[in-house]
């Protein structure tokens, strides 16, 4: 997966578009420290254990590094877009839960999240192993790294539960 490079300079106003969301229940907004747990499994529970790994090394800053959104009813964490997490100067991990893509919560938590990271000094910022490319082409104009895949996430262990399987499955050298 390779990393992308985004401009902080001229991002784009979400004002408008984070006000209709909470007109429709969301709420966009820095996450709290009491809510530790909360972040960590929904990003467990929606995308992986890993992520949750990345996204807790948000809460090693102050004020912490991710913008959650939430919907209203029932009261629930449905985004997150944190940064400064995984390498400094990285934006990610991001995700937004899969019944409400497609309503722009994933666009406010993008730019939010990247303005944090211009607020911390940098001119600009890496979105490191990127999925959706045209996501952030078209949002904030990122553009691939050249020669950045593989990128850091590499050389992965198993995770805990996984290792009998692959164990299984590998063959020893006794066996050739
Ligand atoms: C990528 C993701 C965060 C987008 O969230 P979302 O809330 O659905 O995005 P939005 O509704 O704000 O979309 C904003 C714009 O991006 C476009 N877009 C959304 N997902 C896209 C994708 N995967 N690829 C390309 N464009 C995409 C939308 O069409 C929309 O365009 P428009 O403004 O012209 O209508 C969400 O699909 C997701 O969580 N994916 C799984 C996790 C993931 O891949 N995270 C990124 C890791 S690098």
């Amino acid at each position: 997966m390779a990393d992308m490079l985004v401009h902080l300079k001229d991002l784009p106003s979400v004002d408008e578009e984070e006000r209709a969301l909470r007109k429709d229940g969301f709420i966009i907004r820095n996450i709290q420290p009491w809510e530790r747990f909360l972040l960590e499994k929904f990003a467990a529970q929606h995308f992986s254990q890993n992520w949750a790994d990345e996204v807790m090394m948000a809460f090693s800053h102050q004020p912490v590094t991710c913008w959650i959104a939430t919907w209203a009813s029932p009261r629930a964490i449905v985004g997150m877009a944190a940064y400064e997490c995984t390498r400094r100067n990285f934006f990610g991990p991001m995700g937004v839960r899969e019944d409400v893509r497609g309503m722009g919560i994933g666009k406010v938590l993008l730019i939010r999240g990247l303005e944090g990271l211009r607020s911390l000094g940098y001119e600009y910022a890496i979105i490191g192993g990127v999925g959706p490319v045209s996501f952030y082409e078209k949002l904030v104009g990122a553009s691939i790294i050249p020669g950045s895949d593989p990128g850091i996430y590499t050389d992965l262990l198993p995770r805990v539960g996984q290792e009998t399987e692959e164990a299984e499955n590998e063959s020893s050298p006794e066996d050739e």
